[in-house]
């Protein structure tokens, strides 16, 4: 363990890498999932220990994150808010001193950013948002990866993203100005995205609709997520109120491209957030993005612990 806190590289937000260092990790992630689908070893990781915070459930980023760093050689161990110090007020510019001089990596999913930012401040070792209420990078990483397997590179097409201005919204935001594609938002009023939150240079790459199916028409990817996000449940009657009219149906893919694709990063509520139809149906690639996490993770973890590494 050499690195500094100061020199160590960190995702806390998409916006943390270049569109060079993605394309690189595009590319690595399609032969990491090669080599696994081939049931080729490789163990990159070996001896190199992954400690995963959930202050927050989840299924699929402690699967995916668990099992990826297993698959690399190494070892993955859960910490959660129950059972551990951090739920009893141990500060977590501590828990970082401590955690980031027994492990390797830290995967941490929790409520405000700027937790993963004093975690990461103070980690000698690199630090992952596996989210947060204002971003999923991972996720994005996944879904994007999914577009390029499905349907080529992202660069100049469109998203269109229904319903909530959440963490994935904010994070296809970032992910536009980082790699050059637009977003069309459709949220309902008082829910209305604000560009300024996710930091982006100007708004070239985002366009708000009123209406669903004019943010929809056109788009090469339809997606959406859960009206009511973890840690907001107190408002969830409201928000079934005012999100009535965001699901995504068959109308809202017809008004999409022909080829297009429908995402959603999972748990969905069907007869919600999306028809059955929908995420049942032909152009939804969730099932592709939900195992993606786990092939898009690996490539990360490896460029964060070991650095770059010729194919
Ligand atoms: N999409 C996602 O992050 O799923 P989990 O909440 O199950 O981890
Ligand atoms: N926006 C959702 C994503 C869950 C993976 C949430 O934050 O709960």
């Amino acid at each position: 363990m050499t690195n500094s806190v100061r020199s160590v590289r960190h995702f806390l937000q998409f916006s943390d890498f270049t569109r060079e260092e993605f394309d690189y990790l595009f590319e690595r992630t399609r032969w990491i999932k090669e080599q696994f689908k081939a049931y080729k070893r490789y163990w990159p990781l070996a001896d190199r220990t992954l400690v995963m915070i959930f202050e927050k459930a989840s299924t699929r980023t402690r699967l995916s994150f668990e099992a990826g760093v297993q698959q690399l050689g190494g070892a993955a161990i859960y910490l959660n808010t129950r059972d551990s110090q951090l739920g009893r007020g141990e500060p977590v510019e501590d828990a970082a001193q401590v955690m980031s001089r027994m492990c390797d990596v830290i995967m941490i999913r929790t409520f405000e950013q700027t937790i993963v930012e004093r975690l990461a401040a103070n980690s000698r070792v690199p630090v992952i948002n596996g989210l947060t209420n204002e971003f999923h990078p991972c996720q994005i990483m996944a879904d994007i990866y999914t577009y390029i397997e499905q349907r080529g590179p992202i660069q100049g097409k469109t998203v269109a993203w229904i319903g909530d201005s959440n963490n994935m919204c904010y994070t296809w935001l970032q992910a536009a100005e980082v790699l050059g594609f637009k977003v069309n938002v459709s949220t309902p009023a008082g829910y209305e995205v604000k560009p300024e939150l996710a930091g982006l240079k100007d708004c070239s790459h985002f366009e708000w609709f009123a209406d669903p199916m004019e943010a929809a028409r056109g788009a090469d990817i339809v997606t959406t997520d859960v009206w009511t996000s973890m840690g907001f449940e107190a408002e969830n009657e409201a928000r079934m109120r005012a999100f009535a009219d965001f699901q995504v149906d068959a109308e809202m893919m017809q008004a999409a491209k022909d080829d297009a694709i429908f995402l959603h990063c999972l748990p969905a509520h069907r007869g919600e957030e999306v028809s059955a139809e929908v995420i049942d149906g032909p152009q939804s690639k969730v099932w592709d993005e939900a195992e993606n996490r786990l092939h898009v993770q690996k490539a990360l973890m490896e460029f964060l612990v070991i650095g770059r590494v010729e194919a």
